[in-house]
Order: structure tokens, then C-alpha cells, then sequence
């Protein structure tokens, strides 16, 4: 995949730049980078705060197979993940479906839109904030946790930017080429999700239960007491690590 890299000091939202150049025609590697942006955006159309000194993202992709979209977010958060581990030793970990924890809080969110005509996918916008240097402000600051503050001090941003696009390209390459169990059981290494009691609310209601795999689809599967259930998108609540076979009995 070649890379080519547009940079902004300022920019309204990386996605809705990326999608006007995807609109246009450029090529899967195209990445917009802001140092910061007046409205990110975060999933289900929530506002992300993206104040100077964090890292702000978005690569247009053109996957081959509408398979692989689902995991597109997964192998993000993993590409998230490894990169930053291969500069700093922290304790990361992966929450369904895109968040990457430190210390139980969030320090990276993933945001996949996709532009999808005819049952053929045109393209993806892969957006990824990750806290690094910038301050948390109001709420964030019990929810949320920046790697400056967890390290003590400021972290090279453009080193991180380079470690998680590599990581991002060689695990992209192997979702092309169908090693969906890879990323999957990547995924699964760096879970916190998975063991867990979860409340999942979804488009369509609320899911609860024994979080206990992710399928190959990308979709975490949910003992739920009953039988199982499979959820595709959804907000988690982690609620306890499960001892029994189902929650229903806690
Ligand atoms: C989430 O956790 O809700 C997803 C957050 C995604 C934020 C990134 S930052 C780069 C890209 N541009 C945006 O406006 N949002 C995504």
C-alpha cells in the first residue's frame, strides 16, 4: 500500500476530508492527519474532542471483499495497540469494538464509515484518535487517559503516527489476503471484553450476558442464558468478569 500523507494544523473533522478526496478518487493509503479538529467525530455521531496534542487520523481503504469490513475496526485497534507497544511498555487492552483501555480508561477510540453502493464497497474511512500529549478537559478526565499522562512525559507523536500505520499496512495485508482468523485471534490476545459480563445496547435493544467469543465476522458473541447471541455493533458496558457459564445467575 503506498502512503501518501495530507497534514493539517486545523481541520473541521479528518473524515469528512478524507471522504471528499475518497469521493474524488484517491487511492487506498491516502491519510489525513490534523493536529487538531473544531468537530471530530466519535461513533453513533458523538462528538470527539480533539484538542492539540493527540493524535487524529483518518486512511481511506479500498478493501477487495465486503467480508472484510467487519474486522476493519478490530485490526485497528490492534494495529493501535502494537504500535504503541513497540515504543513504550503499557498495559493496553481492547474493548468491543473500538476502543483500546489503558488503565480501564479510553485512550484510543475507532471510527470505520463506509461508502457502500450496490453491495460493492467503494471505499472506508478508517478514523483513529489516539490521546497522547493533549490535556483531558471535563468528563474525559475520569473516563478517558492520554499516554503522556500515564508515561510522565510528552510522547513523540509523529513516531507513534509511523509505528501504528506500519502496523496498520502489514495487518491490512494479511486481512486482503484472508487470514481473518489472524487478526481475529490477535484481537482475542489483547481482549478485556471477552470473559466479561457485558450489557450490550444495540440498535435493535439490549443484549446482556457472558461475552465470550468474537466470530470471525467480527461480531461478539454473547452467552446469554438462554442460548447465544451474536451482536454486530453495539455500546458495551463491561459489567463484571463472568464465573459461570451465563450471568443471569449473579
Ligand atoms: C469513538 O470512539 O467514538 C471513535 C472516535 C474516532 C475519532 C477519530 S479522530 C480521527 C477521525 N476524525 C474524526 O472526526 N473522528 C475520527
Amino acid at each position: 500500500m503506498k502512503v501518501r500523507i495530507y497534514r493539517f494544523k486545523e481541520c473541521v473533522s479528518t473524515q469528512d476530508i478524507a471522504k471528499k478526496l475518497a469521493d474524488d478518487g484517491a487511492a487506498e493509503g491516502t491519510v489525513v492527519i490534523a493536529d487538531k479538529m473544531a468537530s471530530g467525530r466519535g461513533r453513533l455521531n458523538r462528538v470527539w474532542v480533539a484538542d492539540e496534542g493527540g493524535l487524529w487520523f483518518t486512511i481511506i481503504l479500498r478493501p477487495k471483499s465486503l467480508s472484510n469490513v467487519q474486522l476493519v475496526t478490530l485490526m485497528a485497534g490492534v494495529s493501535v495497540v502494537e504500535g504503541i507497544k513497540k515504543l513504550y511498555d503499557v498495559p493496553l487492552e481492547l474493548k468491543w469494538p473500538n476502543d483500546v483501555l489503558l488503565n480501564g480508561r479510553k485512550l484510543c477510540g475507532v471510527l470505520t464509515e463506509a461508502r457502500i453502493s450496490n453491495n460493492v464497497i467503494d471505499y472506508l474511512l478508517l478514523g483513529i484518535g489516539v490521546n497522547v500529549n493533549n490535556e483531558l478537559r471535563g468528563d474525559l478526565k475520569h473516563t478517558a487517559i492520554s499516554l503522556k499522562s500515564y508515561l510522565g512525559h510528552e510522547v513523540p507523536i509523529n513516531d507513534l503516527f509511523i509505528e501504528i500505520l506500519k502496523c496498520l499496512e502489514v495487518l491490512y495485508e494479511s486481512l486482503q489476503s484472508g487470514s481473518l482468523s489472524y487478526i481475529v485471534n490477535l484481537w482475542k490476545k489483547y481482549s478485556t471484553t471477552l470473559g466479561r459480563c457485558v450489557r450490550v445496547f444495540t440498535a435493535d435493544g439490549v443484549v446482556e450476558g457472558l461475552a465470550y467469543d468474537v466470530g470471525l465476522d467480527g461480531s461478539l458473541v454473547i452467552n446469554v442464558g438462554r442460548g447465544v447471541e451474536k451482536v454486530y455493533s453495539g455500546d458495551v458496558i463491561h459489567l463484571t468478569f463472568g464465573e459461570s457459564k451465563s450471568c443471569s445467575d449473579e
